[in-house]
């Protein structure tokens, strides 16, 4: 069976893809420097799966470990998740994110090609479309991002495109996942961020399980039926199988193809507050603030390619997503120890 690297692999997305490629009889091997994750997410996944994936821990900008892994492993195709992604702190920091994000894959791709390895799934992010005018998002709608998180995926994505151009050997897909959500339904792995979340779902769980006063909403006067934002939240299980989808259909593609992975779905901050409280029977105060800089009112994409290209589409409703979510959060008040 075909070697996987993934890097990334003990973080949110990353642990739930490893889990569904063991699932599906795939051979790994994750990379992380644990700058954003636990190595119990190993043990984790040998609970869920029978099977404690391949791991090496080292940073993904040193280029002797990552030669040293492609040495040392016969990978046959890689799925690139490590990285920042916290908009607020690209925005403070912004040399921090060039740094991990754009340099990071730079040194990836360069590893990759010097072994002969010409497979890449990389995991963009809507924030390239920055604030669109237009919803659905299709992947031709412009791109135009408002920050430096969204500037290095855009960025990324222009060097994916111009090392494809230059080689046609080169099979990319490169997926814009809107709002990764909610957490497998075991309970055993999860989202866990540092500090205040800055995520409607964890600080919704939070608030939900008292470690937060209240529910904040930002903004209750944009141009949306209730006034909140409208987002395209997608359950991290079905996003985590979009990446299977993805190395399925690697190998049939020609060049770089850039594809949305979301539901195809809105939903408000209020809907998603008040199905919360109904799905899992909590009560908690909820409290509107002022507008976040920089959120766009409504964002939702057309998800007609990745029906076509991928012959994937999103399975898990709003309520699995929030339900999922709460049992993590119950399990592990205090994410991973
Ligand atoms: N979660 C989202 O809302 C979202 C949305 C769109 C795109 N993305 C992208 O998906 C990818 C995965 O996101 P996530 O939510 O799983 O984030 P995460 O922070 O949970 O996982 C990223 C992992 O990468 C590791 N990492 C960071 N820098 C590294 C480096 N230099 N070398 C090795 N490991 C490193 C971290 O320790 C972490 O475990 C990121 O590239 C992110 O930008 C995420």
């Amino acid at each position: 069976m075909k070697r996987i690297l993934v890097t990334g692999a003990t973080g949110f997305i990353g642990s739930h893809t490893l889990v569904e490629l063991i699932d599906r009889g795939y051979s790994v091997i994750g990379i992380d420097n644990l700058a954003n994750s636990s190595l119990d997410v190993l043990n984790r996944i040998k609970d869920i799966t029978g099977i404690r994936p391949e791991f090496r821990e080292g940073d993904i900008r040193d280029k002797e470990f990552l030669n040293h892994i492609f040495q040392m492993f016969e990978v046959d195709s890689v799925i690139h998740f490590a990285g920042y992604k916290a908009v607020d702190e690209s925005v403070r920091e912004p040399m921090l994110y060039y740094s991990n994000n754009l340099i990071a894959t730079q040194l990836l791709l360069e590893a990759m090609q010097k072994n002969g390895i010409k497979k890449l799934i990389f995991s963009s992010s809507c924030t390239v479309y920055g604030d669109s005018k237009y919803v659905p998002i299709t992947e031709e709608s412009e791109t135009c991002p408002v920050n430096p998180y969204g500037r290095t995926k855009y960025y990324i994505e222009n060097m994916l495109r111009d090392l494809s151009c230059s080689d046609s050997h080169w099979k990319i897909l490169n997926l814009r996942y809107f709002n990764p959500v909610g957490a497998h339904p075991t309970g055993l792995i999860g989202e866990d961020p540092l500090g205040i979340p800055n995520n409607l779902f964890p600080f919704l769980t939070q608030t939900a399980i008292g470690k937060r006063d209240a529910m904040l909403v930002f903004g209750s006067d944009y141009d949306t039926p209730d006034g909140t934002c409208i987002r395209d939240y997608i359950h991290v299980v079905d996003l985590a199988k979009g990446h299977l989808a993805a190395l399925e259909a690697l190998d049939n593609i020609q060049g770089i193809n850039f594809i949305n992975l979301g539901t195809g779905n809105g939903s408000s901050v209020l809907e998603i507050v008040n199905t919360f409280k109904k799905v899992n029977d909590v009560e908690f105060i909820v409290e509107m603030a002022p507008r976040r800089k920089g959120d766009a009112a409504k964002v939702w994409a057309d998800t007609t390619k990745a029906k076509k290209v991928l012959k994937w589409k999103s399975e898990l409703t709003l309520e699995d997503m929030l339900r999922d979510a709460w049992n993590w959060q119950q399990k592990n008040p205090n994410g991973y120890i």
